[in-house]
This record gives structure tokens, C-alpha cells and sequence, in this order.
């Protein structure tokens, strides 16, 4: 999943003939979930129609105050247009309206918008090599750097003119990869590894039975998700479960067993800046496993259990600088239990659920959790849906790592 996905985009076209490969630009916006509308200087009509680019947009684009074709004129509000985006994109931007951008020029739909836009605005210029190194335009990118505007360079390669250097609009694929990776950039999470355990662990009694429990990985997967979003590289070391995920910043690893889980986790531990244990791991399994399944000859069955490894007290024992998060579900003495384990594992916080709050624990799309790091501060949350709650948990990490 890209980091655009589910982000409003207001594409702002002007009148160059880059403004042709804006058909592709916004193909590429969509396809990364994003939700696209397009303003189009009326000199941009000249170069491609509005109608491709509502189609692939599936918004209506605008170019005027009004709406032209309608008789009961309809104000196309601007101010609207810009509360609407998340971001606003000016491509290609001509060295007319960056000019006209740089001195607060009103004179049409786009730039009003952009007056308006109150969030990150880029701007992908798209000129002949000698406009883009007239001191005029020098001087508008200089006017947008400091209103913090965010160029997308152009490119070095043959122009419409004939001539070859500077001034190709950057290529759509690499304007939504700019995109993606200037957003990533100011996220807290960017440049960490997050190691994440989620779910059940089965363990084999023989080829056909396990013995599990009912975590329904929900937990882990939310966590995975709002640190990816927040920037961080994620690896998610899960046992069975019906959870899904597709992003870009998110490595899954299905494991079965805890001792599988334990071997994985063992593998990423060195390189993690944080690890988050958010998995129900069995804490015995099968002495022996039958190679064959077992038949029901006897009455009783006696299956003879051993304790498997404590996957976060191991990395209680290892750790460097990583920032170690453990989770408690107890049912009675909450809180002093929690507090024991945190001490014992060698934590530096853990997310105590109590299985005695409603709507809290396992197959829920709620929890209701404490936190208690490790200098004994205590943080109690209201019943929250489990996104909610990675996300208090992150921020909760982010103020304990930048301290
Ligand atoms: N955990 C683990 N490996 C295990 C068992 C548990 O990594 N073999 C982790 C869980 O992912 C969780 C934390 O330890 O983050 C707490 O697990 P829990 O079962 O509640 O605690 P235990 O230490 O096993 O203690 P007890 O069962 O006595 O409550």
C-alpha cells in the first residue's frame, strides 16, 4: 500500500505540453488509492481535455469560477477545492504561473485554489532550458521555497522546442515517487525498523490436530498498519490468521509455531530499533509430536506438555538500544502482575489488557489498555478500537524514543 493511499490529491494543470502526460499522472495517483480531482488553467485545455482527465479521475474538473456548460451557473467553490485536498500538486507549472504563484496573482480558478490550499503544495515546472534559468523564474522558485512550496525538479532531456536540457517535467512515476518519498520523510516512524509479532502459535500434536488459542491477530495487524503509516519499515512475524495487509513499508512472516516464532524474531532482533510483542504465543507444546495421526484406541489421552521458549524474555536478555514492548492480558491482580513482567523481561513498556474489561482481549474489534513504562508511569485508556489504540501505543513509543 502506498503512503498516498486514501490521501485527497487536487491535480493542478497549466498550459504546457507536459500537461499531455497528466492522463498517466493521474492513472498513477489512482492506482495508489489516492481520491484525485483536477483544476486545469483554461490555457491547459489546449493541450489535453478535461474529458480524459475526468474520466480517469472520476471527478468532474474545473477550470473556471463557474460551470460553463450549465445554465443555472454554478459556483466551483475554491476555497472548498483547497480545504478538500491533502495535497495539491501544480503540474506541469509553467514559468507563468510560478510566477503568478510567487506574487499572489488571482486571475484564475487554479490560483485561487492555491491561495486557498492550506495543506503541502508541490510544484512540477515544465518550461524551455532558458525560462527555466531566466533570473525571473530563478526568483519565483526562490518566493515558493520560502512560502515552504516543494519543487519537483525537472529534468535534463530534449525539450518540445527541440532544444535539449533542463526543464522536461519530471516524469509522472517519478512525481508520485518524489510524492511518496518526501511524505515519508517527515512521518516520525521514517528510518526505524519495527519488529512486530501478531497472533496465535499451533502447536503440533500430531500431522492433523494443534493446540492454539482464539487471538485473532487483529491487535498486531493495527499496529503493523499505523507504523507504516508513520513512516517505519516493518517486519510482522505472525502466527495463523485470517488478517491481511498490503503495504509497501510491511514484510510479512507467517511462522506456525512458537518455537518458529522464536527463530524468526531471533533473525531481525539485531537490526530493530523497536520491537512490539503483541503476539499470544503457547507458553507449552507437545513434548512429542506423533508422525502419525493418533487414533482414538484409548479413553483418556495423555498428552505430556514442555514449556516453550519466552520469546520476549530472550530479547529482555539480548537487547542493545532497542525499545522493547511487551503485552500482559491478566485476569486477576492486573496491574502488579504487569508490572512484575515488565521488570522481569527487562521491558521498556508494556500494554496491560485485563480480561475482566468488556469489549477487551481476543476476536474483539476493541481493547481497553494501560500502559506502564518502565519509570512506573501508568497512562489508562477508555474501551478504543484496536487502531486507535496502536495508535496511542506509537505515540506513546515516538514520545519515549525522543525523549
Ligand atoms: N510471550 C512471548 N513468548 C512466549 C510467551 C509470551 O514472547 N512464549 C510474550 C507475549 O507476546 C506477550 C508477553 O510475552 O507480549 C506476555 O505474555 P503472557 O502469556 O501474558 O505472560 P507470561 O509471561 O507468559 O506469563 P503468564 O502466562 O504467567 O501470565
Amino acid at each position: 500500500m502506498s503512503i498516498l493511499s486514501g490521501k485527497n490529491i487536487l491535480l493542478g494543470i497549466t498550459g504546457g505540453i507536459a500537461a499531455y502526460k497528466t492522463a498517466s499522472l493521474v492513472r498513477l495517483f489512482v492506482k495508489t488509492g489516492a481520491k484525485v480531482k483536477v483544476i486545469m488553467t483554461p490555457a491547459a485545455k489546449d493541450f489535453i481535455t478535461p474529458l480524459t482527465l475526468s474520466t480517469l479521475s472520476k471527478h468532474p474538473v474545473h477550470s473556471s469560477f463557474t460551470n460553463e456548460e450549465d445554465d443555472n451557473a454554478v459556483w466551483n467553490n475554491h476555497v472548498d477545492l483547497g480545504l478538500w485536498a491533502d495535497i495539491f500538486i501544480v503540474a506541469p507549472a509553467t514559468a507563468n504561473t510560478l510566477s503568478k504563484m510567487a506574487n499572489g496573482v488571482c486571475d484564475n480558478l487554479l490560483l485561487a485554489t492555491y491561495l486557498s490550499a492550506k495543506c503541502p503544495v508541490y510544484f512540477a515546472p515544465a518550461m524551455d532550458l532558458d525560462m527555466y534559468k531566466h533570473p525571473s523564474t530563478i526568483e519565483s522558485f526562490k518566493k515558493l521555497d520560502a512560502f515552504k512550496n516543494i519543487m519537483i525538479p525537472a529534468a535534463t532531456g530534449e525539450l518540445a522546442s527541440g532544444l535539449v536540457g533542463e526543464g522536461r517535467m519530471a516524469e509522472p512515476e517519478d512525481i508520485v515517487e518524489f510524492i511518496e518519498q518526501d511524505i515519508l520523510g517527515t512521518l516520525p516512524l521514517n528510518g526505524k525498523k519495527i519488529l512486530i509479532t501478531a497472533g496465535p502459535t499451533y502447536e503440533a500434536i500430531d500431522p492433523v490436530r494443534f493446540i492454539g488459542n482464539h487471538s485473532s491477530g487483529k491487535m498486531g495487524f493495527e499496529i503493523a498498519k499505523a507504523a507504516a503509516n508513520l513512516g517505519a519499515e516493518v517486519v510482522l512475524i505472525t502466527g495463523p490468521t485470517h488478517q491481511n495487509v498490503t503495504h509497501s513499508n510491511i514484510k510479512i512472516v507467517p511462522v506456525i509455531s512458537a518455537q518458529d516464532m522464536y527463530n524468526e524474531v531471533h533473525k531481525y532482533f539485531d537490526t530493530t530499533n523497536i520491537a512490539i510483542l503483541s503476539a499470544a504465543v503457547a507458553d507449552f507444546t507437545p513434548k512429542e509430536v506423533a508422525s502419525q495421526k493418533i487414533k482414538k484406541k484409548s479413553e483418556t489421552l495423555t498428552l505430556e506438555l514442555e514449556k516453550t521458549k519466552d520469546i520476549l524474555a530472550s530479547l529482555g536478555v539480548i537487547k542493545k538500544n532497542q525499545f522493547l514492548v511487551g503485552f500482559a492480558l491478566e485476569t486477576n491482580n492486573e496491574l502488579e502482575n504487569a508490572k512484575g513482567k515488565l521488570k522481569r523481561k527487562n521491558l521498556n513498556l508494556i500494554v496491560l489488557n485485563s480480561l475482566n474489561d468488556k469489549g477487551a482481549g481476543f476476536k474483539t474489534d476493541t481493547n481497553k489498555v494501560t500502559f506502564i513504562d518502565d519509570k512506573e508511569n501508568i497512562l489508562e485508556f477508555q474501551l478504543k478500537s484496536k487502531s486507535e489504540v496502536a495508535s496511542d501505543l506509537l505515540n506513546k513509543i515516538i514520545s519515549e524514543i525522543d525523549a
